[in-house]
C-alpha cells in the first residue's frame, strides 16, 4: 500500500497546495515531438506563439534542440540551429532548456574527433543550453568522456542516459536484464551524472517491467530518475503510471498535438490523472488548454500534411511482435520497397535478430538501428547459401574494427574477421575508447571552408556536416539563393493548399489548355495526395488565375526523417560497346561516394572497386571478375538507379 499513490482530495484550482513528491515534467513537444510525428520540420517561427505561455507551466525543462534539429534545419528549412537556441531563450526565460546530445556523435551520425566535441558542447552551454541529455547508441560511457568533462566544466546539467533495449519480449534474459541496467546507472552516477534517463526510443518499456526497473534504480543511486518512453507501442501511459507508483522523479511528454503514434504519451491527461495526488504536478490545466488553442489554430495547420497517415491506427503493433523501434521497422519496408523485394519482409524479419546477435546484441537507436537494419537487407537480398555477409557496409566494418564502442556482447569472430579484410585502419579490432584513434578536425575543417564559416558556431556545424553545411552557409551569407522548398510557409498557403484539395475530392481539378502566364518567382509546389492518388500542384500567388496542371504519378514513400532531398537520377547513356566484359551493376539505387579503381586498373575478382551510398550506409562494390576497369560511368555525388552499370571489367 505505501507503494501506492496517495491520494488526499481536496482543492482542485489552480493554486492548489503543492503535493508532497509532485511529478516533474520534461515537455518535448518542440523538439522530440516534431521529429517524431512531422519528420523534424518544425520552424522557429512557429515555437514562438507558444513560447511565453509554455514558459508560465512550470516543466522541470522544455527539450528544445539537438537530435535531428540540427540536421534538418540547416538542411531543409534554412535556419541556423544556433540561432533557434538564442531565439527561444529570448522567450523562455525561467525554464531550463535540455537537449539531446549524441554523445561523440555530437548532432551528427559518426564519431567526431575530441577537439570538436569540445567545441560543441562549449557553444551549445554558451548559446544557452542548460541540461545536456547524453546518450550512446551501444550504452559505451567512454564515449561520454570527453563531452562530460565540458559539460561540466561549463557549470551544466549533465544527464546520462541508458538506451533501453530488449532481446526477449520482456525485460530479462542473458545480456539486457535488471542487472544490466543497474550497472550501467551507477557507472553514470560514478562519472557525475546530474541524473539518470531511460531511454526508450521504442516504446518497449512495460509496465510491469517499469515498476521494478525504477524501484531498483531508485535504491541504486541518488540521483534523479528520469522516463523517456516513446507511445509507439501504446503502453507508455500504462507505463507512465507504473513509474510514478515506484517513485519515478521526472516524465517526459508531449502538448497534445505534438503527441501519441511515434511521439510522446500527451502531458493533460497525466496532469489530470494525477490530480489531488501526493504526485500531483501542481500544472494548471487551463494554461495547457490555452496553449493548444493556439497550436491548433495558428501552428498545427502547417505541419498536418507531414503527419503520416497512411493508417488509421496510432499503435504500431509490429513494435510489439519484433521489440524492433518502429521508425527502424518503416525504413526496412522503405528500403525493400526500393528494391522491388517487399515480397522479402518476412526473410528480414528472422534475419534482423541473426544480424543483431552477429554484430554483438546492440541497442536499436540512431545510428545503430539503421546499421543493423541496412545490413539485414544486404544479407537477405545477396547472400548465397554457401556464403553469408556478402555485402558488408562501411558502418558495419567501423562497427566490427571498434569505432562505435564496446558491444553488450563479443561480434561473431568469423563475421568480424570477414568485415575488417583489407579495412583501411587496420585489421586488428581496437579496443580503446573509439575518439583516441581520431585526429583533430577542426583546423582541418577552417581549411576547407575558410572565410565561408565566419565564426565558430558556422565551423562546427560545417564539420559535422560538410555537404550541406557548406550549402547553408552559402545562403546564409548570400552567395547563392536558398531554394522554395526551404522556404516557409503561411496560413494563407495552407488555405490555398486545402482548397485546392477540396476541389480535387469533389473532381473539379480542370487541367488548363493554353494561354497560361508564365510563372513567376513566387511559384509554390505542393504535393496533394487525393485518396491513394498523388499530385503534384503548382500554385503561383501573384498571378490572377491559378495554373493547376494535376500531374498523377506514384505516391512517394513515406517521408524518413533527414532524408537527404531527391536528386534526380542519372540515367546511364546507352551504347553497344560498352556491354564488352563483365558488368558492375548498381545493386541498389543510391549515391555514388567514390570509386577506388580507376579506368586501366587491373582488378581481381573480389577486389573493392566503387563505394555506393544508400540508405546512408556505405557499401563498397566488388568486382565481379578478374580483368581491366573500362568505362567508369559515373562521379562522386552522382545518384544512380537499381541496376545501372557502374562499369565494366574487360
Ligand atoms: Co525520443
Amino acid at each position: 500500500m505505501s507503494d501506492q499513490v496517495q491520494i488526499t482530495p481536496l482543492d482542485y484550482s489552480a493554486d492548489r497546495p503543492v503535493a508532497e513528491n509532485p511529478v516533474k515534467i520534461m515537455d518535448l513537444s518542440i523538439r522530440d515531438g516534431h521529429q517524431s510525428l512531422f519528420a523534424t520540420r518544425g520552424r522557429t517561427e512557429d515555437m514562438i506563439p507558444v513560447a511565453e505561455m509554455m514558459d508560465e507551466v512550470g516543466f522541470w525543462a522544455i527539450e528544445t534542440w539537438g537530435g535531428a534539429t540540427f540536421d534538418t534545419m540547416h538542411r531543409f528549412l534554412n535556419e541556423d540551429p544556433w540561432e533557434r537556441l538564442r531565439t527561444l531563450k529570448r522567450y523562455i526565460k525561467k525554464t531550463p532548456f535540455s537537449m539531446l546530445l549524441r554523445a561523440q556523435n555530437l548532432v551528427g551520425y559518426r564519431n567526431y574527433a575530441d577537439d570538436l566535441a569540445l567545441a560543441f558542447v562549449d557553444r551549445a552551454a554558451e548559446n544557452g543550453m542548460d541540461i545536456f541529455r547524453t546518450f550512446d547508441a551501444l550504452n559505451d560511457y567512454r564515449n561520454f568522456e570527453t563531452v562530460v568533462s565540458q559539460i561540466k566544466k561549463c557549470g551544466k546539467h549533465f544527464q546520462g542516459c541508458i538506451c533501453y533495449t530488449l532481446t526477449e519480449p520482456r525485460l530479462g534474459g542473458e545480456v539486457y536484464n535488471l542487472a544490466y541496467y543497474v550497472d550501467r546507472a551507477k557507472s553514470l552516477e560514478s562519472m557525475g551524472a546530474d541524473s539518470v534517463c531511460i531511454k526508450d526510443m521504442a516504446g518497449l518499456l512495460a509496465p510491469y517491467d517499469a515498476y521494478p526497473l525504477i524501484k531498483a534504480l531508485k535504491e541504486a543511486v541518488e540521483i534523479p530518475i528520469h522516463l523517456h518512453s516513446h507511445f509507439t507501442s501504446g503502453m507508455s501511459p500504462m507505463t507512465h503510471l507504473k513509474a510514478i507508483e515506484a517513485g519515478v522523479d521526472i516524465i517526459d511528454t508531449c502538448m497534445t498535438p505534438y503527441a501519441y503514434r511515434t511521439s510522446h504519451a500527451a502531458v493533460e491527461p497525466l496532469v489530470m490523472a494525477l490530480l489531488g495526488t501526493n504526485r500531483d504536478t501542481g500544472f494548471d490545466i487551463k494554461k495547457l488548454a490555452a496553449i493548444n488553442e493556439v497550436l491548433e489554430k495558428e501552428v498545427m495547420p502547417k505541419y498536418k500534411h507531414l503527419l503520416d497517415d497512411s493508417k488509421v491506427s496510432i499503435i504500431d503493433i509490429n513494435v510489439l511482435l519484433h521489440q524492433t523501434p518502429g521508425g527502424m521497422l518503416s525504413n526496412l519496408v522503405n528500403q525493400l520497397r526500393e528494391m522491388d523485394a517487399l515480397d522479402k519482409i518476412g526473410e528480414v524479419y528472422k534475419e534482423l535478430p541473426r544480424v543483431r546477435k552477429d554484430l554483438g546484441q546492440i541497442p536499436l537507436v540512431t545510428p545503430t538501428s539503421q546499421i543493423v537494419g541496412v545490413q539485414t537487407v544486404n544479407n537477405v537480398l545477396h547472400d548465397t547459401p554457401d556464403e553469408r555477409y556478402k555485402m558488408i557496409t562501411g558502418q558495419v566494418k567501423d562497427l566490427c574494427y571498434g569505432l562505435y564502442g564496446k558491444t553488450a556482447v563479443p561480434i561473431n569472430a568469423e563475421v568480424q574477421k570477414k568485415a575488417l579484410k583489407d579495412y583501411p585502419r587496420g585489421e586488428e579490432p581496437i579496443t580503446c575508447r573509439p575518439a583516441e584513434v581520431l585526429e583533430p578536425e577542426l583546423e582541418k575543417a577552417k581549411a576547407e571552408i575558410g572565410d565561408l564559416a565566419v565564426d565558430l558556431d558556422d565551423l562546427i556545424l560545417y564539420a559535422q556536416f560538410p555537404v550541406t553545411g557548406k550549402k547553408f552557409l552559402e545562403w546564409k551569407y548570400g552567395k547563392t539563393e536558398a531554394p522554395d522548398s526551404v522556404k516557409p510557409i503561411t496560413l494563407e498557403d495552407v488555405r490555398k493548399r486545402d482548397e485546392l484539395i477540396k476541389k480535387a475530392i469533389a473532381g473539379k481539378l480542370v487541367e488548363s489548355k493554353g494561354d497560361e502566364p508564365a510563372k513567376s518567382a513566387s511559384l509554390r509546389t505542393f504535393n496533394v495526395f487525393v485518396d491513394n492518388e498523388y499530385f503534384n500542384v503548382e500554385v503561383d500567388p501573384t498571378g490572377d488565375v491559378q495554373v493547376v496542371t494535376p500531374v498523377p504519378a506514384a505516391a512517394p514513400a513515406a517521408p524518413a526523417p533527414a532524408a537527404p532531398a531527391p536528386q534526380a537520377v542519372k540515367e546511364e547513356p546507352a551504347a553497344a560497346a560498352d556491354t564488352d566484359g563483365t558488368l558492375l551493376l548498381a545493386p541498389m539505387p543510391g549515391m555514388i561516394v567514390n570509386y577506388l579503381k580507376n579506368e586501366g586498373d587491373t582488378v581481381k575478382s573480389g577486389d573493392a572497386v566503387v563505394v555506393l551510398e544508400a540508405m546512408k550506409m556505405e557499401n563498397s562494390l566488388t568486382a565481379p571478375a578478374d580483368g581491366v576497369v573500362k568505362c567508369v560511368k559515373f562521379a562522386s555525388g552522382d545518384s544512380v538507379a537499381k541496376g545501372a552499370v557502374l562499369c565494366v571489367i574487360g
